[in-house]
């Protein structure tokens, strides 16, 4: 065992390497930006800060089945218009791939390269060889050095195998992106520890069956971790989602229980509907379930109307949706969850032209939220008439803008008619 004799295995794993070339950092920053490659996916080129970096590792992190090996399949062929690009696979066959790529829009090109292995010295050696621009390894889950005994998966191969792979990525000019599954609730050690090594994390997250699918950048040494790529999956693989809130708001039936929120997803505003639904409770524990949105926050948020606008709902189950698949981080949304538990509580519906943002305090009061121009400016464009708001927001948009100062007004004047 590797363990025994001392020796980490990637230590032994690296022997074959050749000795790395160096150059002035200021011969590397005059190319940086036009070095980068294109993914043919404009959004998520900006999520990545430009494009690829060569020699750059990043990791792809998602559940199963959200779409990893589409997308990596698209960008591959895409890149492959310009470059030799690699796709390796330990999961499927080549015929399984062949099958996929065949479906998928625009993905043929000599230059898209497949192989299959689990060997992550084998995968080391084929990036050292600088053939490929780009070489995608789907999933570190599967790979294995032979120095390391444990199983593919476990902590110490999907770490030992990153590294082999980082090392030959930065040995070599050629840009690795590796796949990482990762479960329900994130917590796949795996993943995790290699989160640390590479230089891009990027989570994929959203329905797995239909709905958005987000792709966001948690980490990113190249660039800045603000902005989003939203998709959704067709019959011809992944297509980007170029006006979300129009496309969220499609299917809205204006209801009791339903608020337009205008949220901020990495530096861009979104409008999305926010369903709630509040139902007597048939046995002695109410029930609190929410998709979209923390459940913590949920808890907190209706202690809060509970506490501060007297909204009776202990003996109430309470259902909170956000529309489309969207995960919501922001903390604006509060105030378009409060609306719309009460607004189901009591029956009444919200006049169909507002949109509502703002954060929720303890004591019920509404604080400031940030980018309230973008988000106004998102409103207005969709249609909307104005927008209830924290009273900040007010500044310099005028009349646009409800301003309310704290839940309890808030509900008695825009929901209570
Ligand atoms: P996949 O990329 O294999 O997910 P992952 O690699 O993250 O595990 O694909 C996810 C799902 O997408 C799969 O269940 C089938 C579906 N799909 C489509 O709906 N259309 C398509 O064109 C493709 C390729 C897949
Ligand atoms: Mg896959």
């Amino acid at each position: 065992m590797v363990e025994d004799s001392g020796k980490s295995a990637v230590a032994l794993g690296v022997k074959s390497g050749k000795q790395l070339k160096t150059q002035s950092i200021n011969s590397i920053e005059s190319s940086e930006r036009s070095a980068r490659f294109k993914t043919g996916f404009s959004q998520l080129d900006e999520v990545l800060g430009g494009g690829i970096l060569p020699a750059s590792v990043s990791l792809l992190a998602g559940q199963p089945g959200i779409g990893k090996s589409t997308i990596l399949l698209q960008l591959a062929s895409n890149i492959a218009k310009d470059a030799p690009v690699l796709y390796i696979s330990g999961e499927e066959s080549a015929a399984q791939v062949k099958l996929r790529a065949k479906r998928l829009a625009n993905s043929h090109s000599e230059n898209l390269n497949f192989a299959s292995s689990t060997s992550a010295n084998d995968i080391a050696a084929t990036i050292r060889s600088q053939q490929y621009k780009l070489v995608i390894v789907d999933s570190i889950q599967t790979l294995s050095l032979e120095e390391v005994s444990s199983a593919p998966g476990s902590v110490s191969q999907v770490t030992n195998s990153g590294n082999v792979l980082i090392r030959a990525a930065k040995s070599s000019d050629t840009a690795v992106m590796i796949v990482g599954h990762v479960t329900k609730d994130g917590t796949l050690a795996g993943p995790k520890v290699l989160e640390h090594l590479v230089d891009v994390v990027l989570n994929f997250e959203g329905d797995r069956y239909g709905g958005f699918k987000t792709l966001r950048a948690v980490k990113n040494r190249f660039g800045s971790t603000n902005d989003i790529a939203i998709f959704e999956m067709d019959n011809e693989g992944l297509k980007p989602v170029l006006n979300p809130s129009q496309a969220l708001l499609a299917e809205r039936l204006n209801t009791d229980g339903s608020i337009v929120l205008a949220t901020i997803e990495g530096t861009r505003p979104i409008l999305v509907e926010i369903q709630a639904l509040v139902n007597t409770t048939s046995f002695g524990y109410p029930k609190r379930t929410a998709s979209g949105f923390d459940l913590n926050r949920l808890n907190l948020l209706v202690a809060v109307l509970q506490q501060r606008t007297k909204l009776n709902l202990a003996d109430k189950d309470i259902y909170v949706n956000v529309v489309g698949g969207l995960k919501l981080q922001d903390p604006a949304a509060d105030l378009a969850v409060c609306m719309a538990i009460a607004s189901a509580a009591s029956g009444r519906k919200l006049d169909d032209h507002l949109i509502v943002f703002g954060e929720v305090g303890l004591g019920g009061e509404i604080r400031s939220a940030h980018s309230s121009e973008r988000r106004i400016s998102e409103a207005k464009k969709l249609g909307f008439t104005a927008a209830i708001a924290p009273k900040t927001a007010a500044k310099g948009i005028g009349k646009f803008v409800l301003p309310v100062a704290d839940l309890r007004s808030a509900l008695i004047k825009y929901i209570n008619k």
